[in-house]
């Protein structure tokens, strides 16, 4: 009885062409590969997004919050046609998107996670998961929204991404812009970088294992000023949820 109800809860996902990892210098000279992974590798990531969900600047809390459900719900299957890239500095992990498919023509990006700061890690992981929805999966558009007003730069303006307001996007149904193939081919070599294939070394370095990011966003030590947001004077509530993450009484 609970397999058959299983088999009605799990949706079947429709098949993909893979994503051939890439890798890219980055401004301090190392370099980063950005890679598909699987199911299998979801429980290596999950607890370095739990990590940054009371980290209330850059609107990581919200971000990591949503992160943290799309990879559960894929790695337990209850999404559809969702896909997952990391990249990696020497095995680091430095970033995390993620997106699905609504049709074989329109993509669904869902978020951009950077683990590592002001080396735009987190532009070039949006830019390779971009050109896996135009250039591999072969799709007309992809629907995106920001939440954070880094997001917003990085995407709408950099891209100079097209309104679709009519469309409510997945992440919360507000109104979604879209990223054209037109508005692709016009990013290609500037926004869009990487090379292939990846050194097998370096390649091999990332498969190897997924390594805990050595310098990821932390929470503010001054909780007054992150409760300010929270509508929270007392600070009481986000005092609660930290000494519970933290496995404080
Ligand atoms: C949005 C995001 C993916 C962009 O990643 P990125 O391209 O690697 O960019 P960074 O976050 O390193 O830098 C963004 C800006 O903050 C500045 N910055 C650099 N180091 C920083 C630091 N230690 N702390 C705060 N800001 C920093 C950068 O100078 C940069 O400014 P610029 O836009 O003028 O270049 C990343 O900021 C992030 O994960 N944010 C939280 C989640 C989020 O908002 N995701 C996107 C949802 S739409």
């Amino acid at each position: 009885m609970s397999i058959e109800l299983e088999k009605i809860l799990r949706p079947v996902d429709h098949p993909m062409e893979p994503f051939p990892p890439k890798f890219m210098t980055l401004a301090d000279g190392s370099e980063m590969v950005v890679r598909q992974v699987g199911r299998e590798d979801m429980p290596s990531l999950l607890p370095h997004v739990a990590q940054l969900m009371l980290v209330e600047r850059d609107q990581y809390d919200i971000v990591a919050s949503r992160v943290y459900a799309e990879l559960l719900s894929y790695y337990t299957h209850r999404v559809q046609d969702e896909y997952v890239l990391v990249a990696q500095i020497d095995g680091e992990l430095a970033a995390i998107v993620n997106g699905r498919l609504v049709n074989p023509e329109v993509g669904m990006s869902y978020h951009t996670l950077a683990f590592r700061r002001g080396l735009r890690v987190g532009a070039h992981a949006f830019a390779a998961k971009m050109e896996y929805h135009i250039d591999i999966l072969k799709q007309k558009e992809v629907l995106i929204v920001a939440e954070s007003p880094i997001g917003f730069r990085r995407w709408m303006i950099e891209y100079k991404l097209e309104k679709r307001f009519h469309i409510p996007h997945e992440l919360g149904g507000v109104p979604s812009w879209a990223l054209t193939k037109e508005l692709f081919d016009a990013a290609r070599g500037s926004l869009i970088v990487g090379r292939r294939p990846v050194p097998g070394k370096l390649l091999k370095k990332a498969q190897e294992a997924i390594l805990p990011p050595s310098d990821p966003p932390k929470p503010s030590k001054f909780l007054m000023a992150a409760t300010r947001a929270k509508n929270d004077p007392t600070g009481t509530s986000l005092m609660l949820q930290r000494w519970k993450q933290e496995g404080r009484g």
